[in-house]
């Protein structure tokens, strides 16, 4: 059950969002405009555009749905050749049929009732289906285990940004095996690392909804005692989990 809360906190730290959350890897568009008919393409929950910004670049025909208005702000900023829907995907009614449904780090946000039908009913015969996350961490498990304790101390557990990532409580891959309407289903991974300089990392931290709902004050103090442990900087490594489908007929 998707705690509603969490899905209108991001636009609150769209800058820390924009800063600090990673992109998608640029063999990833490839692979799923590879994987997709050619046509118009809709992406659920665009957010800042850290997406869309990869598919825009590809020349695509896109249209975006994005509920928050200030993420949606700096989404028409960067991208200001896609078109840009305000509202939740259950309320978007399309005027076209999509060749390729793409949806980065916000499926789970769509009411799962309803998503699956709403996806088929978006898109052309055979058009595509591309669900992705960002798994990311911090690649020292020592490190990883005391920043773990901090949030621990402050009561953050649920999607914590320091929890062994336990895999995704709905994966797409097992709701669309058991759905007819979809086949050709393939899932991927990409995987890198990068060095967050302390700040940054600490943004990263802000961006995250565990943290968000927080109380400010709480949210601080945490905050501080994260820094402490950090130094100058923190090796990450980032994969990004793929999951593609087709639309059966
Ligand atoms: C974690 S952010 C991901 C944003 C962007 N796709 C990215 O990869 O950075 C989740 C996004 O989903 C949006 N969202 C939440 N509920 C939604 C819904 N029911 N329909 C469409 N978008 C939704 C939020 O406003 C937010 O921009």
């Amino acid at each position: 059950m998707v705690d509603r809360r969490r899905n209108v906190v991001f636009g609150e730290a769209v800058d820390q969002y924009e800063s600090a959350r990673p992109g998608y890897p640029d063999q990833l568009v490839t692979d799923v405009l590879g994987y997709a008919p050619s046509g118009p393409v809709l992406e659920v929950g665009a957010g800042t555009g850290k997406a869309t910004a990869g598919f825009a670049a590809r020349g695509v025909d896109l249209t975006c749905v994005e509920p928050d208005a200030r993420m949606a702000a700096t989404l028409r900023a960067k991208c200001p050749e896609v078109r840009v829907e305000s509202g939740i995907f259950e309320d978007y009614v399309p005027d076209r049929a999509f060749a390729l449904l793409y949806c980065a780090q916000a499926w789970h946000w769509v009411d799962r009732d309803r998503r699956w039908d709403l996806a088929h009913a978006a898109l052309t015969p055979s058009g595509a289906v591309a669900l992705f996350w960002n798994n990311y961490g911090v690649t020292d498990p020592e490190l990883l285990t005391a920043l773990a304790d901090v949030d621990g101390r402050y009561g953050v557990s649920s999607s914590s940004l320091h929890r062994p990532k336990p895999g995704r409580p709905e994966p797409p891959a097992d709701e669309l095996a058991g759905d007819p309407r979809f086949t050709d289903l393939e899932t991927r991974l990409y995987t890198h690392t990068d060095r967050y300089e302390a700040d940054r990392y600490l943004d990263l931290v802000r961006s995250v909804s565990a943290y968000r709902i927080m109380d400010h004050d709480a949210r601080e103090a945490l905050l501080r005692d994260l820094a402490s442990l950090l130094g100058d900087g923190v090796d990450m490594t980032f994969t990004t989990e793929l999951t593609l489908a087709r639309r059966a007929d």
